[in-house]
């Protein structure tokens, strides 16, 4: 890649989980009325044929990755789990109450924070709760995140009897200065075990996620991580890009200076080493991020043209509605989004009263629910068409001009009404997105709120 493309496009821009990206929520004029409205038709619309994604968040971890921008909570008191999974299922019953009809669930993913903090007993409770009031669809996927310094055998085999086959593991980089660095210290036995016994009991798609561009990380180490990845042969790879995003509140990215970093050019250059050699293994670029084995679900998704992006990132089960459970999760109704409180006391507090615990959100109108189609159609199929649509994005000066330079470029083909991304144009897909991001050209951030797409 040359370097006046990466000074060029190595700006701040959204990684597009979702549109509206979060920042730009109308939070002002949404209601918790609007939201169980919003869902609702969602759930009429779509529960008895596609059904449903259920997302779980399991925020505690025994300790603080200073990589890490998720929503976590650091503790060793293990006495949180029992109140912790009551309050989710608290949660999910107040949903039932709302929907009319028994739920049918199609995904259902638990993420974090650490999953794998939780006992087997108490996450065979929690799951066993919410199977225990719902049907399933035939084609149903359970997932879980895994960290391979604390899963058990006892965790794997009690997920797999409730019908989990797809587990993730957080590696992120082997290098031991880069683990003391990121203070997550992760011998490659530990990958290998919690590897070889999710593959003992039956799961079906073992997946590692690594990170380019951590501190202190060279390309050399992106190779090293790879090789041992490879001895492992994951089915899927999260090839992330690292986020630093410190004005986060609590994320804790710390530790480290901006200029222990890796350079944007040596960032994208580790990308590139690091995509030649999963190539080279058999693996294949899915959307932005992520590598799959041909034989793994995300690779037939994505050929099939049936990928899908949500909060959770990618994947092959696409659902209109997806309900959020736990502090910060997210639900999106595909006409709505909305997002639960981020403290435990407040989340545990409106549950006592009830009351579902979102705390902001956003109902999409006619533009949104347009400009959502084609972004998700980008970040998916590195394409899109809008000669079916009232939008002609032609005829908006702002976004014609962009798409004009991508063109010149070399990073997209651009003609009648649709736009196709060239392999060049792959690794800017973020930028190709911002073109369409018409919330975001309107109100430009006045401080950085997205990490860069470089
Ligand atoms: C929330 S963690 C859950 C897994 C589990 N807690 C663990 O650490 O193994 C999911 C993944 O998000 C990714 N991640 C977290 N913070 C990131 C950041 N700042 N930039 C890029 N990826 C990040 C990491 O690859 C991590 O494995
Ligand atoms: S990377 Fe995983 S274990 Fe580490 S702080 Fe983040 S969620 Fe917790």
């Amino acid at each position: 890649m040359s370097q006046s493309l990466i000074n060029k496009y190595n700006v701040s821009g959204p990684r597009y989980t979702s549109y509206p990206t979060v920042p730009y929520w109308n939070s002002e004029t949404f209601s918790l009325a609007q939201w169980k409205d919003s869902l609702k038709r969602s759930f009429r619309e779509s529960n008895s044929t596609e059904g449903l994604s259920l997302y779980i968040h399991l925020p505690f971890c025994e300790s603080l990755c200073t990589f890490c921008g998720c929503h976590k909570r650091i503790t060793k008191r293990h006495e949180v789990e029992s109140p912790y999974i009551n309050a989710v299922l608290k949660e999910w019953s107040l949903y039932l109450q709302l929907l009319e009809g028994k739920p049918k669930i199609k995904e259902l993913h638990l993420g974090g924070g650490t999953p794998t903090f939780f006992s087997p007993e108490h996450l065979n409770l929690l799951i066993s709760g919410l199977l225990n009031t719902s049907d399933l669809a035939e084609d149903y996927e359970f997932s879980f995140e895994g960290h391979p310094n604390n899963t058990t055998e006892a965790h794997l085999q009690t997920l797999y009897d409730l019908g989990f086959r797809r587990v993730s593991y957080g590696v992120q980089d082997y290098n031991i200065n880069i683990q003391k660095a990121i203070n997550r210290v992760q011998p490659f036995e530990n990958v290998k075990r919690a590897t070889d016994l999710a593959r003992k009991i039956g799961y079906t798609s073992v997946g590692h996620d690594i990170i380019f561009g951590l501190p202190f990380q060279t390309e050399a180490d992106v190779i090293e991580t790879i090789n041992k990845t490879e001895a492992l042969m994951p089915d899927r790879i999260a090839f992330y890009s690292y986020a630093h995003v410190p004005w986060i509140k609590g994320n804790g990215q710390r530790g480290f200076s901006d200029t222990d970093l890796p350079t944007p050019e040596s960032k994208r250059q580790q990308y590139e080493t690091g995509k030649k050699h999963f190539e080279k293994a058999g693996y294949v670029e899915i959307g932005m991020d992520h590598f799959a084995l041909k034989s793994d679900s995300l690779y037939k998704a994505m050929i099939n043209k049936n990928l899908h992006r949500n909060f959770m990132g990618y994947t092959a089960s696409k659902t209109q509605a997806m309900i959020g459970l736990g502090v910060s999760s997210i639900s999106d109704s595909w006409y709505g989004f909305a997002q639960n409180v981020k403290s435990n006391e407040t989340y545990y507090s409106l549950l006592e009263d009830n009351i579902i615990p979102v705390v902001k959100g956003h109902i999409l109108n006619n533009e949104d629910l347009t400009l959502r189609k084609h972004i998700l159609n980008l970040m998916c199929n590195f394409e899109t068409s809008w000669i079916d649509d009232a939008l002609n994005f032609e005829e908006l000066p702002d976004v014609l001009i962009k798409l004009k330079e991508f063109e010149s470029d070399g990073l997209l083909q651009f003609e009648l009404k649709q736009v196709t991304v060239t392999e060049k144009g792959k690794p800017f897909i973020r930028n190709i997105c911002m073109a369409f991001d018409l919330l975001l050209q309107r109100k430009k951030p006045e401080t950085q709120l997205f990490s860069m797409t470089i």
